[in-house]
């Protein structure tokens, strides 16, 4: 099982864990007030390592709108295929937040198709 280091834990999921559900499962009370429809950000990830070159085109889209393409990745718009190590932005201590947010489906939503980002950039025109 690969292990996610996100801050100071760690925690081994299953391959295929939406990246949000295992920071969770790490114990770390990530942001997720969309409910992982890639529409908020406060999914948020600096990815120090075990990053994909390929996302999922909503998430090219809300992080391209956000001015955040290249500096940080969606969360629930990943999922664990591999060892990663990720630092988390917005939680609910650090943001104030009564909740995380509403709770999420175990697979990514919108229904998820992985694209090369360089095939996004051209396709978006970013
Ligand atoms: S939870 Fe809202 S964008 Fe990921």
């Amino acid at each position: 099982m690969p292990t996610v280091i996100v801050d100071d834990r760690s925690v081994d999921v299953p391959t295929g864990t939406r990246l949000t559900i295992a920071i969770e499962q790490a114990g770390i009370d990530i942001g997720h007030r969309c409910g992982g429809k890639a529409r908020c950000t406060t999914c948020r990830v600096v990815v120090h390592g075990g990053e994909t070159s390929t996302m999922t085109r909503a998430e090219f889209v809300r992080l391209r709108d956000a001015g955040l393409l290249g500096s940080h990745r969606l969360s629930c718009q990943l999922v664990v295929e591999e060892d990663m190590r990720v630092e988390s932005v917005m939680t609910k201590q650090n943001q104030g937040w009564p909740d995380t947010g509403p709770a999420l489906d175990a697979g990514v939503v919108p229904e998820a198709v992985w694209l090369e980002r360089s095939d996004l950039e051209a396709e978006q025109g970013a």
